[in-house]
């Protein structure tokens, strides 16, 4: 047994799992009127509402004991303090810093970093205000009006997610592109209506080496020089590079002058507040962006002083452990009720599976009595509602899922928004309450069924019920609301690690996938046939290498 198992807070959490293993949240509801008032916070704009969950004062008690013994205040403080959390990269674990507005130092090495954080947000300012206003031009004089954003993974979702969620704040005739994937298609289809004299590609990419987004930056370089009247002298006015390798950029031949720098205590899936932030800022402002940064640094301030009890991410992040450890939950579903928030599922993906896909505790031990990171999924409401839900309502799992929702819509039309909102409301209230087998036989004899029909069909019309929700609420999409609810799932994902005992820092896993595939690439390109791999292996490449064409 592990020690996280073998504890006192893990068994009495264990024991009361028994215990609520019989319990109904609609006898929960029935039983406490005060339960709503007593189960939601609210902070920097951010309004939670937990008491769609199978939990009680109790299981919360408990839950936070649990998180007391895994000393998740001390880790947060060393988090914020600028230790270096993140033990197998020997680095320190700073998003924090990128959007610390009050701008207290914060030490990595006995060194403030706030001062080059400030520096680069200055030079963002400086480069987007020039490329907005026009002052910035490309090779043949034109103004910009496209930014292309080359990036995968941490340097990719963040920005697409984040533009995609704030187009009601970008500026007319100024709009952004991402490629990511190595798949030509992408880039093919992105250029093909981008006029190469008002492009800019920004290629983003915190080592700087990864295959896919140099295969693609390389792409668009050949694609701009392809053109008519340019020259490698117009890469210095339609490449600019986001990275923490000043060596590979200049290697790859943009001027360090266009580079904006960030720094290695940033992960690659916590990066959107750095410069990778920068297609951002292009579409929507350097001024949105640090709204954005504010929204953040709210939810930073709330995690930081917040009692437990009270502390949203902490919340959170516990009733996730209590799914996931205790009932056996393997998922946990984000839905956003808003069309714009269309990415933010998929943004989460990377940023909880990366950070607590784990299978090896901090002292090296192999973890066999616990699951970590879930997996997390998600689509925006009530397209979500016409395809998976019936899996989440009467389906033999259990699925925790985050319904998420504006109470202003940026776009009024009609009678959508209180639809949209009803859904909103009826599927956390419809997975508490469930239907029973006898409420299903009344409606059923209400239709004059015979007898045997209602006996038939009352099986398939019950609901169980007692599914876990939690309701989230902000004013409107806004870049502060958005900034604060990144930074909760953040923090959350930082809690769930800490009582895990993982490193929620570093991502070998995704190292084996890359060394096969660059093995892999020169085999493509030898005669005859190839015989290193496993059968199905060497089969499938064989079947590539005959069947192929040209
Ligand atoms: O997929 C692995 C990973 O290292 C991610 O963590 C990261 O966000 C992505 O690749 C891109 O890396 P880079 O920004 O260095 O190109």
């Amino acid at each position: 047994m592990s020690t996280l198992t073998s504890s006192p807070a893990w068994q009495a959490l264990a024991t009361h799992r028994d215990e609520m293993a019989r319990i109904h949240m609609r006898d929960l509801f029935a039983k406490d009127p005060q339960r709503f008032a007593k189960m939601s916070h609210e902070a920097s704009g951010v309004f939670v509402d937990y008491s769609k969950h199978r939990a009680t004062a109790e299981t919360m008690t408990l839950l936070f004991s649990l998180a007391k013994q895994a000393e998740v205040e001390s880790w947060r403080d060393k988090m914020f303090a600028g230790a270096k959390l993140n033990g197998t990269e020997g680095r320190a674990v700073l998003h924090v810093a990128l959007r610390n507005r009050a701008n207290r130092p914060i030490l990595v090495d006995g060194k403030d970093v706030m001062p080059e954080v400030n520096g680069v947000l200055a030079k963002m300012r400086d480069f987007t205000e020039r490329l907005r206003n026009g002052t910035w031009k490309g090779h043949t004089g034109k103004t910009i009006t496209d930014v292309v954003n080359i990036g995968i993974g941490g340097s990719d979702l963040g920005p697409v997610m984040v533009t995609e969620a704030l187009r009601p704040y970008w500026k007319k005739d100024m709009r952004a592109h991402f490629v990511s994937n190595v798949d030509g298609t992408q880039m093919a289809e992105t250029v093909k209506h981008l006029d190469p004299e008002r492009t800019l590609f920004i290629v983003a990419s915190k080592t700087f080496t990864t295959q896919e987004t140099l295969t693609n930056a390389k792409s668009a370089r050949a694609w701009l020089l392809g053109k008519p009247g340019f020259d490698d002298s117009a890469v210095a006015k339609h490449f600019v590079a986001l990275s923490t390798n000043a060596k590979e950029v200049a290697a790859f031949g943009i001027d360090t002058k266009n580079m904006f720098e960030f720094w290695d205590w940033v992960g690659g899936r916590y990066s959107l507040w750095s410069a990778i932030g920068l297609s951002i800022a292009c579409v929507i402002g350097m001024d949105a962006f640090e709204e954005l940064l504010a929204g953040g640094f709210a939810m930073d301030e709330h995690f930081r002083t917040a009692k437990l009890a009270e502390n949203i991410p902490v919340i959170l992040a516990m009733l996730g452990i209590w799914y996931a450890n205790f009932f056996g939950a393997e998922t946990q579903a984000i839905l956003p009720y808003d069309q714009y928030m269309h990415r933010f599922p998929a943004y989460f993906q990377q940023g909880d599976m990366e950070s607590n896909g784990k299978r090896v505790d901090r002292s090296g031990n192999t973890i066999t009595d616990y699951t970590t990171g879930p997996i997390l999924w998600g689509e925006p409401g009530t397209n979500g509602q016409h395809a998976f839900y019936q899996l989440i309502h009467q389906g033999t799992r259990i699925i925790p899922c985050d319904f998420i929702a504006p109470i202003e819509t940026h776009n009024p039309l009609g009678k959508h928004h209180e639809i949209l909102l009803a859904n909103f409301f009826a599927q956390p209230e419809a997975l508490m309450r469930g239907k029973t087998e006898e409420e299903a036989r009344k409606e059923l004899e209400a239709q004059k069924l015979p007898p045997e029909r209602v006996n038939e069909l009352a099986p398939h019309k019950t609901f169980p019920g007692n599914r876990p929700t939690t309701s989230i609420m902000v004013q409107k999409i806004t870049p502060k609301t958005l900034g604060s609810l990144i930074a909760m799932y953040e923090h959350k994902i930082f809690v769930q690690g800490i009582v895990w005992n993982i490193y929620s820092f570093d991502q070998w896993g995704v190292e084996l996938g890359k060394q096969l595939a660059s093995k892999i690439l020169p085999e493509l390109d030898t005669p005859g046939e190839v015989t290193s791999h496993d059968s199905s292996t060497n089969g499938l490449i064989n079947r590539y290498k005959k069947l192929r064409k040209g």
